[in-house]
């Protein structure tokens, strides 16, 4: 069955390129990051892995792990390891779980059969610390992930989890947000003491409070 939002992240293990891996031991009390690649040896995924390792000390400094998951061998990520290296200039520094059974794609509905009946399409699982399911994407094969942008829906769920704001189109880190409309105004002056611009009773927006 499909995951929603809210759900808890099903736990699992598995082997990996890290050695064996308990899913939600690995997660620990941080942040995950679970994110499916159809295939190894396929240019896409090749470019996505150099793409999230080259960023790997932004998700640390979010307390947030990384772990890949392809329906093939460990042994076969290990040997495509090599190729991300010598193609991406990077090496591979999180660890990508062998999914040979499928046991992880099916278990988070990772195998689209209308898209493909065996390779899965590009999953992305947020996961809190209280191992709910807080963001989920789907991608086609053709279309690698944008980093930028999961980084940015990261720090805008880190922030909505501390404070009672949200954030608006386009929001970037360091952005003006908003505060929830459960905060009254009175509240809302004791909550954000560098004030708040009111637009409407239910727009009003605030320095972003963590900076
Ligand atoms: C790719 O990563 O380029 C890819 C993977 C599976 C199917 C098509 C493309």
């Amino acid at each position: 069955m499909a995951i929603r939002l809210g759900d808890e992240a099903p736990d699992f293990s598995a082997d990996t390129t890290e050695g064996p891996v308990k899913f939600h031991e690995y997660l620990g009390d941080g942040w995950g990051i679970l994110f499916s690649h159809p295939k190894d040896f396929t240019p896409v995924c090749t470019t996505e892995l150099g793409g999230f390792a080259k960023r790997k000390a932004e998700f640390d400094k979010r307390n947030t792990k990384l772990i890949a998951v392809s329906v093939d061998s460990v042994e076969s990520h290990n040997r495509w390891r090599s190729d991300i290296d010598e193609t991406q200039g990077t090496a591979l520094n999180f660890p990508i779980i062998g999914d040979e059974d499928h046991k992880v794609a099916d278990l988070y509905d990772m195998i689209h059969p209308n898209a493909n009946d065996t390779l899965t399409v590009r999953s992305v699982f947020i996961i809190a610390p209280d191992k709910k399911v807080k963001l989920t994407l789907t991608y086609p094969a053709s279309t690698g992930r944008n980093v930028d942008e999961i980084i940015r829906v990261l720090d805008s769920l880190q922030l909505s989890a501390k404070f009672p704001v949200s954030t608006p189109v386009d929001w970037k880190d360091g952005e003006d947000v908003i505060i929830s409309p459960a905060v009254s105004d009175a509240d809302a002056k004791e909550k954000f003491p560098k004030g708040f611009r009111k637009v409407k009773d239910y727009l009003r927006y605030t320095p972003q409070p963590n900076k």
